[in-house]
């Protein structure tokens, strides 16, 4: 928290009644209070005056590299529980910021001083080892500080237990709760009993928004936009928050979605989405820019979806003759874990020429950096 910010909170004076006395608006305030601008001299005066020297030049610096606040304002929620209904300006505003941060971080992999203070829980009930890490990374980048709660998931008893663990952290006050469920709608739970923003980390089988968001940041930085794009996503589709996350975010920038599997793995209700479905590779791939390759989720299966393994990689897993089907440039992506031999041949993932795999996890730490700094950015704004 700014100086002055605590300075105001201690004093009990509120933002708006400053800035009058300042004779500013409270927008001018809070640009001064993030990092934006630096008061004017005359400003500068008058704050150490009022503040009897409490504050003084010191407490004020410019956050370099900083994007002015505009940048942030077509995102206007306080958490990402999911890519539905979210619209192509507030996907291209966090897409866009993830962009700078690459620019930023490249070049100078410092902390942010901007959000010393602040606070990031990652609440993982689901074993991950790169969501979970890329969101820690991300904070810690911005300077925030991390708890990763340690979960039993064995011991948690759903519904009361989850409420009772949402009050315990919020009575930690953290900003940012990252939720990682096994149950769909965890997150929108938590996100009406907390005060901090929520960061949907991949619920059950229903959304993953910030996978989706890291996606289309790669597919972006390849082929310069996302719009008219063909784009096939193939395997375990039944069980795949990704997939639903990446089909929304696709066909909201305005790409055309191939679904590829076969019938037992196939959703139903996404044509709803606008995509469209094949169980047959070679019509499915048929000029397709980007093949998204997923996992076979067998933790999420109930019962037996495939012959074997073997059986599946023969018709479903993605192999350089299959991929010959889609265009001569087109580029491999998948999520991770990535269980070779079975829904992509292991040459083929290590092929940097072709895949995305590597790139997709380092976009990944950026898209959370730029998520976190939305919903603080937001969260800021309303106090
Ligand atoms: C995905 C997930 O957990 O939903 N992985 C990830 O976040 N990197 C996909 C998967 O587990 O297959």
């Amino acid at each position: 928290m700014h100086a002055l910010d605590k300075w105001l909170r201690n004093n009990s004076i509120s933002r708006k009644t400053f800035s009058t006395k300042l004779n500013i608006s409270i927008a001018t305030l809070s640009r001064y209070l993030s990092g934006n601008r630096i008061p004017k001299q005359e400003i500068m005066q008058r704050i150490i005056y009022l503040t009897d020297g409490k504050i003084n030049p010191s407490n004020f610096y410019i956050i370099k590299n900083n994007n002015s606040s505009s940048s942030f304002k077509n995102y206007k929620n306080d958490h990402l529980l999911g890519i539905e209904n979210l619209k192509e300006d507030e996907i291209s505003s966090l897409l866009n910021r993830a962009d700078e941060i690459i620019k930023e971080n490249r070049l100078e992999p410092k902390v942010n001083q901007k959000y010393n203070g602040k606070t990031l829980v990652n609440l993982f009930f689901e074993d991950s080892t790169r969501t979970k890490t890329s969101f820690e990374l991300a904070a810690k980048r911005l300077g925030i500080d991390v708890i990763n709660m340690q979960i039993e998931t064995s011991s948690i008893r759903k519904g009361e237990s989850l409420l009772d663990t949402a009050m315990t952290l919020n009575a930690m006050q953290p900003d940012i709760l990252v939720i990682r469920h096994s149950l769909s709608g965890t997150p929108h739970l938590l996100a009406n009993k907390v005060n901090c923003g929520v960061i949907n980390a991949g619920d059950g089988q229903h959304e993953h928004p910030t996978q989706a968001l890291l996606d289309a940041l790669a597919i972006r930085r390849r082929k310069k936009q996302i719009k008219g794009l063909k784009i096939a996503i193939c395997g375990d589709i039944a069980h795949s928050r990704v997939a639903r996350s990446n089909i929304k975010l696709l066909i909201t920038m305005g790409a055309k979605v191939n679904l590829i599997a076969p019938s037992t793995l196939m959703a139903e209700g996404l044509s709803y989405y606008g995509a469209n479905t094949f169980s047959n590779f070679k019509e499915g791939l048929n000029d397709v820019d980007i093949v998204m390759i997923l996992r076979l989720q067998r933790e999420r299966m109930q019962g037996s979806y495939i012959p074997s393994a073997k059986e599946y990689f023969k018709f479903y897993g993605l192999d350089r003759e299959k991929l010959s089907f889609a265009k001569s440039d087109a580029l491999v992506m998948h999520p991770g874990p990535i269980n070779r031999g079975v829904e992509i041949d292991s040459e083929l993932a290590d092929d940097i020429n072709r895949t995305l795999i590597l790139e997709q996890v380092e976009l990944g730490v950026a898209i959370r950096m730029s998520v976190i700094e939305h919903l603080i950015h937001n969260l800021e704004f309303k106090k």
